[in-house]
């Protein structure tokens, strides 16, 4: 295999709680091509999630787009990108037989069913698949000149990476229907003001914005975290009322673990709380 799609590093947590966790940040390694996805790039980002699920000291992941390649000599420089989507190379003469495989075992998913939490960094155009790995994760910071857009329509395709269903959740339906049929691009302030991202900032500050927002979740009780994930993650797929009982639930099988009295103790005794994890 040549160059890595994705690179990964796993920097300290300052300050995690039980010490020693760390944020594992996942760069997508494709700036020549504005970081798009190809099959190298799925393989790697399943074989991060697989690794950083059986990881104890891994609090918090963080994936962003390598930034743009110095410009050959007498060619325009290439744009930042997150993912300028799927590779579109890999598309053509491809029939459905070719690529369903594929699609059934992707990384969009395989992000999205982490049980840790995990944060796009977003800088530059996010498109179609890059959004898509956006949307895949919690919570999503990206830098005020960030674009993002679903243009598969113009491929005489659709989001196949869960993109109509993830934004409609998310943002709602009449604005992912003109999303998904304009094939449009989004500006960053208006992902923001739609709800596709939770905050903008200058690409300068984007990464301390969205480090310091990890190192904040990598403080927390990582048991704690994983089951407040599951319980927000109901709120997609359960009826309102059946929500709240698994809530409930989770919130009183909490009472049972060394965590809770941690966390409680600490805040009577007005100091730190030492997670154990459990
Ligand atoms: N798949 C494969 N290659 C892609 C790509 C994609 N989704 N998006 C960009 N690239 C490649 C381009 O082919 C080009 O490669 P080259 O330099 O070897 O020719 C390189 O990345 C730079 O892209 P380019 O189009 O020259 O940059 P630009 O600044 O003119 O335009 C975009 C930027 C994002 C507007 C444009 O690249 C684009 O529309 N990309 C496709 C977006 C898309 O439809 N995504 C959904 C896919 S399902």
């Amino acid at each position: 295999m040549g160059e890595r799609a994705l690179i990964f590093e796993d920097v300290p947590a300052d300050g995690s709680s039980p010490a020693g966790g760390t944020i594992s940040v996942w760069t997508l390694n494709r700036p020549d091509k504005l970081n798009a996805l190809n099959t190298q790039s799925h393989q790697e980002i399943k074989e991060q999630c697989a690794r950083v699920e059986s990881d104890d000291n891994v609090r918090c992941i963080v994936i962003r787009g390598a930034p743009p390649p110095e410009p050959e000599e007498g060619k325009r420089p290439k744009p930042p990108a997150f993912a300028a989507g799927a590779d579109i190379s890999e598309f053509a003469g491809k029939d459905s037989d070719d690529v369903r495989p594929f699609f059934e075992d992707n990384a969009w998913e395989a992000v999205w069913n982490l049980s840790k939490p995990t944060i796009a960094m977003v800088d530059g155009f996010a498109l179609g698949g890059g959004t898509e790995l956006a949307l895949s994760c919690d919570i999503r910071i990206a830098s005020d000149r960030s674009t993002f857009g679903q243009p598969e329509i113009n491929l005489g395709l659709i989001p196949g990476g869960g993109g109509t269903q993830r934004l409609c959740r998310l943002i709602g339906y009449g604005r992912t229907m003109e999303i998904v049929l304009s094939g449009g691009m989004v500006s960053a302030d208006d992902a923001l003001k739609m709800g596709i991202v939770n905050k903008i900032v200058p690409a300068d500050e984007l990464e301390s914005v969205t480090m310091g927002l990890a190192q904040d979740i990598a403080s927390k009780s990582p048991f704690t975290t994983k089951v407040a994930k599951r319980a927000v993650r109901a709120a997609l797929d359960l009826p309102f009322s059946e929500g709240v009982l698994m809530e409930r639930s989770e919130f009183v099988a909490l009472f049972d673990t060394e965590d809770k009295e941690i966390g409680v103790n600490a805040f009577l005794s007005r100091s730190d709380a030492e997670w154990v994890g459990r």
